[in-house]
């Protein structure tokens, strides 16, 4: 299984604001795109893929989307507005939830009120992660066992002090080149590797 977590700190968790940020300062095209990557390949999808959004702007609680194609239904278009609007569904879904709440969305897609570091804290239990950093180790040199899970942001970087903790929990910094790249464009090249083997 991979797995993908997008800290997107600049995404409101708002919906009609997310929807109007498209092309803004927000960015949250950066969300689809990484969607459109992780989950799908011409005329299907991945099955054994997991995604995770932390949406991090917020008056109360980051929201973390999960998206476990396998199980869902409906996976509707490739379109940031298809993707966007099943974001948009998942956070009108978690109006009124407390912290660290879980709803179900849709068949596939879940809500948390659960924060980026809480989400990778229990990830860590049953994966290896890894957080994406140009000055990490080359792709080409890391082994990666049944349960990768790699960790990303959106335009905005990771947060100094987050490094140590992600050190705690055993992650190790993986590098996919000298460029600075898109999220989504991260996504591909991971898939791409771990195809090969
Ligand atoms: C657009 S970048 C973030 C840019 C942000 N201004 C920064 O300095 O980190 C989005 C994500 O892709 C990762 N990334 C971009 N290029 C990369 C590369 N060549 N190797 C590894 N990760 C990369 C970043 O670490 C980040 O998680």
């Amino acid at each position: 299984m991979r797995t993908f977590v997008l800290r997107a700190r600049a995404a409101p968790t708002d919906s009609a604001k997310l929807l109007a940020g498209i092309g803004g300062e927000a960015h949250p095209e950066i969300l689809a795109h990484v969607l459109m990557n992780a989950i799908f390949v011409a005329q299907s999808h991945r099955e054994d893929v997991t995604v995770y959004l932390v949406l991090e702007s917020t008056p109360d609680y980051s929201r973390t989307v999960r998206f476990e194609p396998r199980a869902m239904h409906e996976l509707g278009g490739f379109d940031e507005r298809a993707l966007l609007g099943k974001v948009a569904k998942a956070l009108d879904t978690s109006r009124g939830m407390g912290k660290e709440e879980e709803r179900p969305v849709e068949p596939g897609v879940t809500v948390r009120t659960v924060s980026f570091e809480r989400l990778v804290q229990q990830l860590s239990a049953d994966h290896q992660l890894f957080v994406l950093d140009r000055k990490g180790v080359p792709i080409g040199e890391q082994a990666f066992g049944a349960n990768p899970c790699f960790l990303l942001t959106d335009h905005i970087p990771m947060p100094r002090k987050t490094f140590g903790s992600l050190e705690r929990l055993g992650a190790t910094k993986l590098s996919l080149g000298p460029r600075m790249l898109f999220a989504s464009q991260c996504v591909v090249l991971i898939h791409h590797a771990l195809d090969q083997r």
